[in-house]
């Protein structure tokens, strides 16, 4: 391998030089097996997935943030209208929040599937330099999941449970803080020797990476909106009563409108914290480019639309349906940029200078599609039936 070929970054030579000065790479050697599907199907597959993901964590982040915080001054006010409504509300959002983990869980595993086949090289080192915390998600997902049903109960029944709330946010904010630890040492080749002659134990966290914080946050971040886009959704449903709604569409479109642009602020500190050469990369490429023009124009628009609801108090399904095309569009954009991200750095350290080998066996490719769209008609029909239900009426269980 040319460490010294144009274009490749300077410090690669630096920091893979082995003996003799020849430079050496720390990406393990290409899978003999080769890919049974082209590497575009993988991608688009583990593209469209992750989003899906990503919405559901964000759900799951804002949703239950906003939701602990409804409780915590709704209790704080019983007595009072005001009280009752936000209790109403934080139980609106609390009840999903257990069905939204399993979205969350379910939508996780195929991104995760279609990243190691195109990036196992990394992806499988980096996992096992941090295994300890790796295998540690497991542990915290479970404790995540069990508090998030308690808070549900006791926030339908209307006592003082975000304190519960708050410990399943924390450990749902722990959960991503390791997923983001991750993705990012997997893009840092040039730290695993170290990290691995430090300890094999998988018990060491990575050197201090400039882009971590700011991607961290920028999930924490987007949370907040998508949580109010959410509010407007639930505004939609005839199953809770008219003050309810109006309130959660007017609360939905502020909070939206509020953390959409600090959101495009992290953003901003995301792309900043990148290498000259990643961020040249980027916009050098059409498709990064366009995706990142497509989010910033999806979060403009999902700005104009929050502050429109903030003033207007749409509680209808139509805005409902608007707020989850927003949202989708956002997440799609953002995932194909992250994707270049990815790419791009990689590219910089020599990931792809071993090429893989790809062997497609379009009869399993073809199976795998056609079963593939009757599930995604399994649960269009299902959705539809559930849509078409008698609603019940949401109330607190007092
Ligand atoms: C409370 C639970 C979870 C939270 C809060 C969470 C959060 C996150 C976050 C913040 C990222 C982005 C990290 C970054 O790039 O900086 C991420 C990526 C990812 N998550 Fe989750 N996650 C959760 C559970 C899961 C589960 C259970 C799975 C799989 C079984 C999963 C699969 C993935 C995958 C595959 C990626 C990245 C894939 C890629 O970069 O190609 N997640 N998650």
């Amino acid at each position: 391998m040319d460490a010294a070929r144009p274009g490749r970054p300077e410090w690669r030579t630096r920091l893979f030089s082995g003996a003799g000065g020849v430079a050496v790479s720390a990406f393990p050697a290409v899978d003999p097996i080769p890919l049974p599907a082209p590497v575009w199907l993988f991608k688009a597959l583990h593209i469209v997935t992750l989003a899906l993901h990503f919405i559901s964590v964000e759900l799951l982040l804002g949703g239950l943030l906003v939701a602990t915080w409804l409780n915590l001054s709704g209790t704080g006010r019983r007595g009072d209208p005001a009280g009752v409504l936000r209790l109403t509300a934080s139980a609106a959002l609390a009840r999903r929040l257990p069905i939204v983990m399993t979205y969350v869980i379910n939508l996780g595993v195929p991104p995760l599937l279609f990243a190691q086949v195109l990036y196992g090289r990394a992806l499988y080192t980096s996992s096992v330099l941090i295994g300890v915390y790796w295998i540690a998600v497991v542990f915290l997902l479970m404790a995540c999941y069990w508090l998030l049903y308690r808070f549900a109960a006791g926030a339908e029944a209307g006592r003082a449970v975000w304190w519960q709330g708050l410990l399943a946010w924390l450990i749902a904010g722990a959960i991503a803080r390791i997923y983001s630890t991750n993705m990012t040492l997997m893009l840092r080749p040039e730290v695993w020797p170290q990290m691995y002659a430090n300890s094999a134990g998988g018990l060491h966290l990575p050197p201090y990476d400039p882009t971590l914080l700011p991607r961290w946050v920028f999930m924490l971040i987007g949370g907040f909106w998508v949580a109010g886009l959410w509010m407007i959704w639930l505004a939609g449903r005839k199953s809770l009563e008219a003050p309810v709604r109006d309130y959660l569409a007017a609360s939905g479109g502020r909070l939206a409108a509020i953390m959409v642009p600090v959101q495009a602020g992290v953003a901003f500190l995301v792309l900043s914290a990148q290498p000259e050469i990643v961020r040249r990369g980027l916009s050098g490429e059409p498709l990064y480019r366009l995706a990142g023009l497509g989010w910033i124009a999806a979060v403009a628009l999902a700005f104009l639309f929050a502050a429109w609801a903030w003033r207007t108090k749409p509680a209808t399904r139509a805005a409902g349906w608007v707020s989850a095309a927003l949202v989708l569009a956002a997440m799609l954009a953002m995932t194909t940029y992250r994707d270049g991200l990815r790419d791009v750095t990689l590219a910089g350290k020599g990931f792809f200078d071993e090429p893989t080998q790809v062997v497609t066996n379009w009869s399993v490719v073809g199976l795998f599609l056609g079963v593939f769209v009757v599930g995604l008609g399994g649960v269009a029909w299902l959705i539809s039936v559930m849509m078409r239900a008698k609603p019940v009426a949401e109330r607190l269980a007092r």
